[in-house]
């Protein structure tokens, strides 16, 4: 027999469904409960509210969990790559040998963007963030493939701009970069692999021979599969609202780098950068600044800390712990940097405070050391976080599509004014 919960509310009593997962993750189904009771339920931040049933990534924060379509994070980042991830949380199957060679080869096909995009991108000045510069390219590739538009096309078509977006998102980060920095941008270069070819638009420059280090771009490859979803996080829900309004593909990609942005969400790994480099300036004292943390007067936070739900530890944050050691080692970089975070995170892990509240180190607290050892600026580290997250966005996009989900559209309670009479200007 199915499953049940039970409102009581003033003399009536409310049968709600519940709906069940494959991973036995039990929610109630609320959709009906208006129409029978006038009750509306209120979760600000959605904390505890589920606005879909997806298939596509699986978590549980409680034991740190991570899969993409059942595989762990753990064997993915070790054993796959960053397309081979990307085909699998878009298409739901890992890709055969034969599926995977097609898939790379038409992405390469489209790394390079029409020359017009180059006037766009000069038209911002040099000093634009390239979240910024990124999230306006994407919306402008409207512009040139309107074909795009609907998407509710033919599943060839939509596929035509899923394969577009992948293979220019590289080259539109690679320039927002440039631009960044007033350099002359380098086309794609379609001998390479995925992160390479990224790499090398990145950092060559005229006249010089640039060889791309294979352990810049494996790490890199490893950075973004750690990245590609995490179900219906900030960025991601965002892109299913504004597509559940059957905005194009492109407009929701935008609207989800948008939401990416801000220093609680892929911020964080930018912020957690300077806030280190912050502490060492100011000679070091990692107690100092863990007590600023606790104070509920100071707005600062330890970035890189804590997670809406990851409560025991953010399993991505201990694989690129170690990465960072690794990477490190092998370039041989000494960051004296990475010696603060390891002694904030052991405070940290041992304080009350940060007990109390189950707050870990999340992915993003050593993923900016990684960046910086790759050479990658700070300003460039939330792109990083787009890039990696793009396969994830285009898959959960996809899915609301696939499901043709309602417009999203939350309801609110009204704690304003009741009606009141318009007072004339002089009696204000
Ligand atoms: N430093 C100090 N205290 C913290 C921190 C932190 N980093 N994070 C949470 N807390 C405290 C809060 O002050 C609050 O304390 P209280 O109960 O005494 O009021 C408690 O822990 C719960 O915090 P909330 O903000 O309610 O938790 P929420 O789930 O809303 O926020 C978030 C999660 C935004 C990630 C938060 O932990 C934070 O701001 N962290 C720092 C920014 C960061 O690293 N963001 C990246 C997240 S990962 C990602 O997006 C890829």
């Amino acid at each position: 027999m199915s499953k049940t919960a039970e409102i009581k509310f003033e003399d009536k009593s409310y049968s709600l469904p519940i709906v069940e997962g494959t991973e036995n993750e039990q929610g109630i189904d609320i959709a009906k409960l208006r129409a029978e009771s006038g009750l509306i339920t209120l979760d600000p931040g959605f904390k505890n509210t589920g606005s879909t049933k997806s298939a596509i990534t699986f978590l549980d924060g409680e034991k740190g969990i991570l899969r993409y379509r059942g595989y762990s994070i753990e064997e993915l980042a070790e054993k796959s790559t960053f397309l081979e991830v990307s085909y699998l949380l878009i298409y739901g199957e890992l890709p055969t040998a034969e599926q995977l060679a097609d898939f790379q080869s038409q992405i390469k096909v489209h790394t390079l963007v029409h020359e017009d995009i180059k006037k766009i991108l000069e038209g911002f000045p040099s000093n634009a963030h390239p979240m910024g510069v990124l999230s306006s390219l994407v919306t402008a590739l409207t512009a040139f493939y309107p074909e795009s538009l609907d998407p509710n096309r033919s599943s060839d078509k939509v596929n035509m701009s899923i394969i577009r977006i992948l293979a220019k998102m590289p080259t539109f980060a690679a320039w927002a970069y440039k631009n960044e920095v007033g350099h002359p941008v380098n086309y794609p270069d379609n001998s390479l692999d995925y992160c390479s070819n990224f790499l090398k638009m990145m950092f060559a420059l005229p006249a010089e021979k640039y060889e791309v280090d294979p352990v810049i771009s494996s790490a890199l490859d490893k950075l973004l599969i750690l990245h590609a979803d995490h179900e219906q996080n900030c960025s991601t829900s965002t892109v299913r609202v504004v597509g559940s309004s059957q905005a194009s593909l492109y407009a929701s990609i935008s609207a989800g780098i948008n939401a990416l942005w801000g220093p609680l969400h892929g911020g964080a790994n930018s912020a957690v950068i300077n806030m280190l480099e912050g502490i060492k300036k100011d000679g070091g004292d990692t107690k100092k600044w863990m007590a600023k943390a606790k104070d509920k007067d100071d707005p600062f936070r330890l970035m890189g800390f804590g997670h809406r739900v990851y409560k025991n530890f953010d399993p991505r944050a201990k694989i690129i712990k170690k990465a960072a050691d690794d990477v490190l080692d092998k370039l041989g970089v000494n960051d004296p940097i990475l010696d603060i975070a390891k002694g904030l995170e052991k405070e940290a892990l041992e304080d009350q405070y940060f007990v109390d509240r189950k707050l870990y180190p999340n992915v993003d607290f050593y993923s900016g050391i990684i960046y910086r050892a790759l050479g990658i600026p700070v300003d460039m580290f939330t792109v990083m976080f787009a890039l990696g997250r793009l396969p994830g966005w285009i898959a959960q996009w996809k899915e609301m599509r696939e499901n043709n989900e309602p417009i999203g559209r939350p309801r609110q309670i009204y704690v304003g004014e009741n009606l009141r009479p318009y007072v004339g200007m002089e009696k204000r």
